[in-house]
């Protein structure tokens, strides 16, 4: 190459990492705008001033990243949101947003938007109530907006569908993302151990430790979450309460992730989910690993815990904002929203929000690994539904609906039986069709299957049972009566 080449080469690619900072930067401030103004949108009308002040600064952002780069795009390929060339990164300010935009997005068919140099606001506006208002239900939801656009004579906006076969999603997860995961999830249950270890012989911690873990596990999960949730499905461990309490970290995790909680409470939560059941330390071994139902004196016992957890965070913690939520999680984790629960209290209280959220993902891991309350486990649908029933007086009931939506019908970790008498494990939901998530096939009338096939019930259009039919989930069933240890196919 020669000298002028090589010059121009180098300062292109200096132009497109200019480009690609700068979009980066932008993209933050954009998702934001354009989650809050379709919002707003959906309930009021164009001309009310909530709206008028949203679409301003939205028409604002917009203009400035076409002036700088000819046109401005939103797309998504395998679960992650671009704007024009740059896959934006997600972080706390704009998580709930871009999630929102790549769901929305996914129902709607739309692959890629976008508005062209000369956009005005009044296309703008058309653009984002036609959005706000079209029903996802609708059977070809793309093509109703396309014709709207159409009508409405928006020249400078252009709609790509989604294409017809979408690009096998992360075969899968690069085993990088996999093997990082894995070390922090085990780091974590380390973490436990030697907190749990020292507090039982009296030492103090440093939380310095615990903090930097929690920080790791937030970052890793918002840059994949399947694979946590994968982890978290984990129930055979010899040292239950370690894996229990790592478990119900991440679960806590992502639910505080959907509620838009910022990364400082997200930490606070995690480190308070990981010890909230720290009072158990003390407890003796055998009646922790009882197997049989626990007689009233074991009962009293165990229902001490709360408030042996706070008395051993007081004795090994300095007292600060991280140590004080530890305190109040494991005071309340038991208590229910009436407080029914333990321990009796004379005077009404109102649950912390971090309480509620470790209350409920406590009470379904407790449920799906059936050790220490529950001795044989249930499958994690039918965890859910006990726990739907009682949601009035237990839980708070719409951090019980976000947390249902979360892991959906068949949780991740669940193993189902499907119509053809194939059995699999459900590796990822499918929030738009929640009853047919992707499996993982690992065993048929024959046996276990040495390399195990990953099907998305959702797309399927065989089956084996039925020529034409697709496959589907007949229901789920406890791995323990087919002897399958399914932590050899999560890990
Ligand atoms: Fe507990
Ligand atoms: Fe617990």
């Amino acid at each position: 190459m020669n000298k002028l080449a090589e010059q121009v080469t180098s300062q292109e690619r200096k132009q497109n990492k200019e480009n690609y900072l700068y979009l980066l930067e932008k993209g933050k401030g954009l998702v934001n705008l354009f989650y809050a103004t379709i919002r707003t949108a959906a309930l009021y009308e164009p001309n009310n001033d909530a709206f008028r002040k949203q679409i301003g600064p939205l028409m604002q952002a917009v203009r400035e990243i076409i002036e700088h780069e000819g046109e401005l795009s939103f797309s998504s390929k395998e679960g992650y949101l671009f704007l024009n060339q740059a896959r934006l990164r997600l972080d706390f300010e704009n998580y709930v947003a871009s999630r929102f935009i790549l769901e929305f997005t996914q129902k709607l068919q739309i692959y890629k938007l976008t508005l062209e140099s000369g956009i005005s606001q009044a296309e703008l506006q058309d653009l984002i109530c036609i959005l706000a208002h079209i029903d996802p239900n609708e059977k070809e939801p793309f093509e109703v907006i396309e014709k709207k656009i159409f009508e409405q004579n928006l020249g400078h906006i252009r709609l790509e569908k989604e294409r017809e076969h979408p690009v096998p999603e992360a075969e899968l997860t690069s085993l990088d993302q996999r093997r990082t995961a894995k070390k922090t999830f085990y780091r974590a249950i380390s973490v436990v151990r030697e907190f749990s270890q020292r507090t039982q012989s009296g030492k103090g911690m440093n939380l310095v430790k615990v903090k930097r873990l929690v920080q790791s596990l937030v970052d890793q999960i918002l840059q994949n979450e399947e694979i946590f949730l994968e982890l978290s499905a984990l129930k055979n461990y010899d040292e239950y309460t370690y894996l229990h309490s790592t478990n119900v970290c991440i679960l806590s995790l992502l639910l505080g992730l959907r509620l838009g909680l910022s990364k400082r409470e997200l930490c606070e939560l995690g480190l308070a989910a990981l010890f909230h059941d720290i009072g158990k330390v003390k407890l003796p071994l055998e009646l922790l690993n009882k197997p049989s139902e626990f007689d009233e004196s074991e009962w009293a016992k165990m229902r001490k815990h709360p408030v042996m957890g706070v008395k051993n965070l007081l004795a090994s913690l300095k007292l600060d904002p991280f140590s004080i939520r530890a305190m109040l999680v494991s005071f309340e984790h038991h208590l229910n929203l009436n407080l029914s629960g333990y321990p009796k209290l004379k005077e009404k209280r109102d649950l912390n929000l971090f309480s509620r959220i470790v209350s409920i993902v406590d009470t379904y891991d407790a449920m799906t690994s059936g050790r220490v309350y529950l001795k044989t486990p249930f499958p994690p649908d039918e965890a859910l539904r006990k726990m739907f029933y009682v949601r009035e007086k237990v839980y708070d009931p719409s951090l019980l609906k976000l947390f249902i939506n979360l892991l959906g019908v068949y949780p991740v970790g669940s193993l189902v039986l499907l119509n053809d008498g194939q059995i699999g494990l459900v590796t990822k939901n499918n929030p738009d069709n929640p009853s047919s998530p992707k499996v993982k096939l690992i065993a048929d009338q024959e046996g276990t299957k040495e390399v195990p096939e990953i099907l998305d019930l959702s797309q399927d259009s065989s089956s084996s049972a039925e020529p034409g039919a697709s496959r589907s989930i007949l229901r789920c069933i406890d791995p323990q009566k087919y002897n399958l240890d399914l932590s050899q196919f999560i890990l």
